[in-house]
């Protein structure tokens, strides 16, 4: 494990998917607002975050990997954000500055630590044939050198079938193509067909599979229906505290079980199971040691308030903590 952790460093991984910047303001409430009864909040603390497909590359980033993020913004104020966070994160992007739609943006008012309101600022609307055509430019030379690809689709509207249409078209001219990994929306299920890797929670793996996932034996049923419908080489299914299903095919599921620990705030952790996953299968590592190391790299993040990536000093020290994962055969 630690060993495959030592070569992550450099490797790069194409980050393709729907950019957010989440937008956080912190304020106190001490009265009601004679304008309709709604508290009235004074904002003490503004930050900016990056959210969606930008939140994987910086797991990627913090892992010391090379991730090179490509997506869709929009020419405002809130894009001008969004390209910032990316260069002071140091992350290499190919962004398309979209002249019709907006930056998604997520505001959240928060006051004495709960969440009062969130106003969404998107534009859902698939991207137009010369703004697929030019982001495909951007990306021409990565498709050849990057070995993995994530697609992680948050539905906002980049991945769209006229996107899946060009993305084949092009890994089709490779030589070697990389290996394609979806972090999936479950409207979005039939533009998956042929990628070598989803990573569902429970919920989407349910509602992809048309059933519900309620225990270990029905995530491994709905498992093999995905299998079934979408004709994927592998799937991964994160169990929440129950750690995750490894399908190295459609009949042999591994569980990878989390250990005991206090979790703090679970926003992110399938961004970071997708970004380290990724990441240790550029560098080499076999399916089931790099879902292994996603899988500590993702206790970490949910151990702690506000973080949403992992250093390699920390998840070092979860190996060196945690007992040796035993990964035990579900079938
Ligand atoms: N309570 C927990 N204890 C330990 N690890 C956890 C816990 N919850 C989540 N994890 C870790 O995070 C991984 C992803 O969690 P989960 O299945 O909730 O993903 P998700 O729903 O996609 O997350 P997100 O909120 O980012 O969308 C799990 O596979 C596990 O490794
Ligand atoms: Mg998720």
């Amino acid at each position: 494990m630690k060993r495959l952790l030592g070569r992550l460093a450099g490797q790069k991984v194409l980050i393709i998917g729907d950019l957010m910047l989440d937008h956080y303001l912190l304020g106190t409430v001490e009265r009601i607002s004679p304008e309709a009864p709604v508290p009235v909040v004074r904002v003490e603390k503004e930050t900016h975050v990056l959210g969606g497909a930008g939140n994987v590359a910086r797991n990627i980033a913090e892992l010391g990997g090379k991730p090179v993020l490509a997506g869709m913004r929009g020419k405002d104020i809130h894009g001008q954000r969004l390209k910032d966070h990316c260069s002071s994160a140091g992350l290499a992007t190919r962004v398309l500055a979209s002249e019709s739609r907006p930056t998604t943006v997520k505001t959240r008012v928060m006051a004495a630590n709960q969440q009062i309101v969130r106003v969404d600022h998107e534009d859902l609307g698939q991207p137009s044939d010369a703004e697929l055509d030019e982001l495909f430019e951007l990306i021409a030379e990565d498709l050849e050198s990057a070995p993995v690809v994530i697609l992680s689709d948050y539905g906002k509207g980049l991945i769209c079938r006229p996107f899946m249409d060009r993305l084949w078209t092009a890994l089709q001219s490779l030589k070697s193509r990389p290996y394609v990994l979806v972090d999936p929306k479950t409207v979005n299920y039939d533009l998956y067909t042929g990628v070598d890797l989803l990573t569902p929670n429970t919920k989407e793996a349910g509602e992809g599979a048309g059933m519900a996932v309620n225990s270990m034996e029905s995530a491994v049923l709905a498992g093999q229906k995905l299998f079934d419908r979408l004709e994927c080489k592998h799937l991964l299914v994160t169990l929440g505290r129950d750690g995750m299903a490894l399908f190295h095919d459609r009949e042999t599921v591994s569980h990878i079980p989390t250990f005991a620990r206090k979790v703090f705030d679970v926003t992110g952790a399938g961004d970071t199971v997708i970004g380290t996953l990724a990441l240790g299968l550029a560098a080499g590592g076999s399916l089931v040691d790099s879902a292994t190391l996603a899988n500590h790299a993702a206790g970490i993040v949910v151990g702690q308030i506000g973080a949403a990536t992992a250093s390699p000093g920390q998840v070092v020290d979860s190996i060196d903590e945690l007992p040796e994962v035993e990964v035990r055969s579900l079938l």
